[in-house]
């Protein structure tokens, strides 16, 4: 068991499911509906927790009342909030459109409350920790947060994931144990498979493990010695549900990873929870 300590974002999910993705304009009534804590962070620390780590989550909380919800939904999950910063202001949010047909997630984001700050890192004490996943967001704080590391906690490994293009992103990826790039980072940046992008990125980055989740396709990797893997996707009976499937797969390579398995074993585990967990709802008992 390891303790993890998680920066990056903590939404309120608000969850529809349909029968089919509707068309524009159209008027569908939901199947169902939930809500539920998400967030890449906090998702990751979830399945992280599920599987026997002790988890901390810094990120910033609003103080409102779904604020207050997630808050305490992450404590119920035994995921310690004590390093949240609450600030006034709205909780961020995600509609999310889940295709009872599919099992596919269409998410509209909305976020408008200030990022956890390099100020509020500094207040952790980072000499109780295993492990720092961040997510790759907040770039210009993240990227001092990162430095911090190096410069007080040497050994500390950390990972990253690198989600969207956003601007300096690239100052996030030295240094890190492992790296995880999303299939949308790599084909927005005009690559039409992972293996590409990741053999170029290795001259620049060695004895980094860089992976690149890749959907129904699996997931492709480079180890510390810029070998390359490819590992396919387990399949449920039914795809149900997508949302989080990158978050549980990150969970899954961290854990393997903190385990000390080879890294194809590693690939092949995260694949394995990540496929799991699409075929059922959410990440309850994911772990059994
Ligand atoms: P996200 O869109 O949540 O970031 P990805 O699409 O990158 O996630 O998928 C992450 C991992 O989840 C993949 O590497 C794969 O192992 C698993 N996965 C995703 N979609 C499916 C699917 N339809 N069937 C089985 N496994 C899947
Ligand atoms: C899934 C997810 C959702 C959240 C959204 C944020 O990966 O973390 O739980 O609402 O992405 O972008």
């Amino acid at each position: 068991m390891a303790r993890i300590l998680g920066i990056g974002n903590a939404t309120l999910d608000i969850i529809n499911t349909v029968e089919c993705y509707p068309v524009e304009d159209d008027e569908v009534r939901a199947l169902s509906q939930r809500r539920c804590i998400g967030g890449n962070c906090a998702n990751t620390l979830t399945v992280l927790q599920q599987l026997g780590h002790d988890c901390v989550f810094a990120g910033t909380l609003a103080t409102d009342t779904d604020g207050d919800e997630i808050a305490l939904g992450l404590q119920q999950q035994g995921i310690n909030i004590d390093y949240c910063h609450r600030v006034s202001g709205e909780s961020p949010t995600s509609y999310i459109l889940l295709s009872h047909d599919t099992g596919t997630r269409t998410i509209v984001h909305y976020r408008d409350l200030p990022e956890f700050s390099l100020a509020d890192f500094e207040k952790i004490d980072l000499s109780t920790f295993d492990w720092i996943h961040a997510e790759g967001r907040n770039v210009i704080e993240t990227t001092s947060m990162l430095s911090f590391i190096h410069e007080r906690f040497p050994p500390l490994p950390y990972s990253v994931e690198i989600e969207k293009l956003r601007s300096g992103i690239e100052n996030l990826f030295k240094g890190a144990a492992v790296l995880f790039f999303s299939r949308h980072y790599v084909t927005h940046l005009g690559y039409s498979n992972a293996e590409g992008f990741l053999q170029q990125l290795h001259p620049s980055l060695p004895n980094i493990e860089k992976i690149c989740p890749w959907g129904e396709e699996g997931a492709y990797g480079l180890d510390q010695k810029g070998k390359s893997h490819h590992v396919p996707a387990f399949s449920p009976l039914q795809v149900i549900d997508t949302l989080g499937a990158g978050d549980t797969f990150n969970a899954g390579f961290i854990h393997a990873h903190l385990h000390h398995y080879p890294f194809a074993k590693s690939l092949t585990f995260a694949c394995q929870l990540a496929g799991r967990k699409c075929g059922q709802y959410g990440f309850e008992g994911l772990i059994s």
